[in-house]
């Protein structure tokens, strides 16, 4: 029996009542664009209000998260995933749901308990430190050496910035064939996560207080393609039984082995699930240039361009072969893929004709570019995007492979230029999207700004930004520097740029030549590529930079700037996410 069912028998045989995945796009939720946990359909229940079902629920969700998909193509990473979850609405708390997940993993999984390892919240100045979850798990055998305290920013997990939130136990496995090691350092990443326990007994205002729900929750949450790797002994995703049908298929359609194409044979098998349980979804998404039908645009047309690398005949029906391989693994799991399945067909087939008018055009056109130049400039990326239909981000891909750098500030720039002339067009037709995100974007590319110059005074004037990349939810960026942030560094940093916001510097825009600019000491990431005539953006006295903007006029509009994470990004350059509250 597989995992899936295994997880939902044993809730089940545990009084909890099983419910239907709720739609992959949320219903009466604009402000997401997909699901992207188990609990999201279940926030009002979280609340307080009464569930139909009852106060114990377990299920499998269909979930999509985007922060990651520039890395599907490893080992790990996925846009889809299913979440296996069980809920306590006011019912049991932390010596069940932790008695619960233990004997699950133990005893249904036979996981040894020596491969096992938890972090509990290390409490703050509102939070106690969850003495009780650590006592539950040392009562089952978990040894002390094997318990993690950690803060917040680990063990505190909130669906968003308001609504339902509280501490969380995570439950982590060693993955390793290397000797299991008696201390537990959440830091080393042969101990994956693989179950968070979150014990959801506070609200989150709009003013970032915290104040009690009227019943104590839990919300657990387990990512079910990692739990059957784990599983079934596998370090890569794509090697588990989730994927080797598919997989199969893609070898099959494409004469190649997995063995040497991982990473195209992936990134096709994962673009191509996500886009059929887009498409299968109620919500009836097509491909388009916002929202959700944006994202399922670009995900059927990297699949395309993957095939190609393959050598795939991209007139044959290997799409179609892909998507009903992956509609027969889920169908008897979600009726809708089957009740939709013509309708999934053909939006992979009408996309991929769409996309193959222009695609060959299209890539003879940046070769043609990339002969003559050494970078893109915003106004080529975006003609790209407009003529031949290029997503920005298979821009960006392209050039990468050729060591190119591309300017996305500049194609933001005309890019919004262009939504605006639509938008003005087609006046209250417009909703939401990339085009209503564009106001958010503008302020991380000014908080972009910000942290570069914060980082340079914190870490020395030799500190240089590496690459950037913003989402509506948070802004990445990666900068050059041979050590790991220590925790008084980071907020050293924050407490910058939090400083400068409060200081509300006026945001102003100057044309120069390329060497006025040079020589006043304005930062410039990819000097080369921009013309001889530049703008420079200056932020009060603390940044000089030339980008293209657009940013924000003043920085009291960015409200307030925190560090998500610090970590590694290669050799020599960390990476810090950070979000703007
Ligand atoms: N909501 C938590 C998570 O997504 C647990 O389900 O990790």
């Amino acid at each position: 029996m597989n995992v899936k069912d295994l997880f939902i028998q044993f809730f089940v045989s545990k009084n909890h009542q099983q419910i239907p995945s709720a739609p992959i796009v949320p219903e009466n939720d604009p402000s997401v664009l997909f699901n992207t946990a188990g609990m999201q359909p279940l926030i009002p229940y979280l609340m307080g209000e009464t569930h139909p079902s009852g106060k114990r629920l377990c299920d499998y969700q269909k979930c999509v998260r985007l922060t990651d998909l520039e890395e599907v193509g490893d080992k790990t990473h996925h846009t889809f995933f299913e979440m296996l979850g069980n809920w306590s609405l006011g019912d049991y708390f932390k010596k069940e749901s932790i008695a619960y997940s233990f004997e699950f993993l133990t005893e249904v999984l036979n996981i040894p308990v020596n491969r096992l390892a938890v972090t509990v919240f290390l409490g703050d100045e509102q939070i106690p430190r969850d003495e009780e979850s650590a006592k539950f798990w040392r009562s089952h055998g978990i040894l002390e050496s094997r318990i993690a305290y950690l803060g917040k920013e680990d063990n505190f997990w909130a669906a968003g910035e308001t609504g339902p939130c509280g501490s969380d136990t995570e439950i982590f496995y060693w993955r390793s064939d290397e000797e299991i090691p008696e201390n537990f350092d959440p830091e080393d990443d042969r101990w994956v996560e693989i179950w968070n326990n979150v014990f959801m007994e506070f609200n989150r205002n709009a003013d970032g207080t915290i104040e009690k729900l009227p019943k104590k929750n839990v919300d657990t949450g387990m990512g079910y393609e990692r739990i059957v790797a784990v599983v079934e002994g596998v370090t890569d995703n794509y090697a588990s039984s989730v994927w080797t049908p598919v997989i199969k298929k893609i070898e099959e359609i494409s004469s190649l082995p997995y063995k040497g194409n991982e990473k195209s044979m992936r990134i096709i098998a994962d673009h191509i699930r996500t886009s059929v349980f887009i498409a299968s979804d109620p919500a009836g998404i097509v491909p388009s240039n916002t929202d959700q039908g944006y994202i399922l645009r670009r995900l059927i047309r990297r699949a395309i361009r993957y095939a190609k690398k393959l050598g795939i005949d991209i007139n044959s029906n290997w799409e179609q072969d892909i998507a009903k391989e992956i509609i027969a693994l889920y169908e008897n799991y979600y009726p809708e893929i089957q009740a939709n399945a013509k309708t999934v067909l053909k939006v992979l087939v009408d996309e991929k004709n769409k996309f193959n008018r222009t695609l060959e055009k299209g890539l003879k056109e940046f070769e043609k570019i990339v002969a003559k130049n050494t970078q893109i400039d915003g106004l080529t990326a975006f003609h790209l995007y407009d003529t031949y239909g290029f997503p920005i981000e298979l821009t960006i891909e392209l050039a990468q492979e050729r060591n190119i750098k591309v300017d996305e500030c500049g194609f933001q720039k005309h890019f919004q230029e262009h939504q605006e002339k639509s938008r003005t067009a087609s006046k209250g037709k417009f909703k939401g999207g990339l085009a209503g995100d564009g106001e958010i974007e503008t302020k991380y590319h000014t908080a972009t700004h910000l942290l570069n110059a914060a980082l340079k005074k914190i870490l020395g004037p030799d500190t240089h930004q590496r690459g950037s990349n913003i989402t509506t939810e948070r802004m990445r960026f990666d900068f050059n520097c041979d050590h790991k942030l220590t925790e008084e560094e980071k907020k050293q940093v924050e407490d910058l740029v939090n400083e400068w916001i409060l200081k509300d510097f006026i945001v102003t825009k100057e044309e120069m030549s390329k060497q006025q600019a040079l020589e006043m000491g304005a930062e410039a990431m990819f000097i080369e590529k921009y013309p001889d005539i530049v703008n420079v953006y200056k932020i009060g006295d603390v940044s000089k930079e030339i980008c293209g903007g657009p940013h924000v006029n003043r920085t009291s509009e960015l409200g307030h700037f925190k560090i998500l994470k610090e970590e590694a990004s290669s050799a020599g350059v960390r990476r810090i996410k950070a979000s703007l509250e």
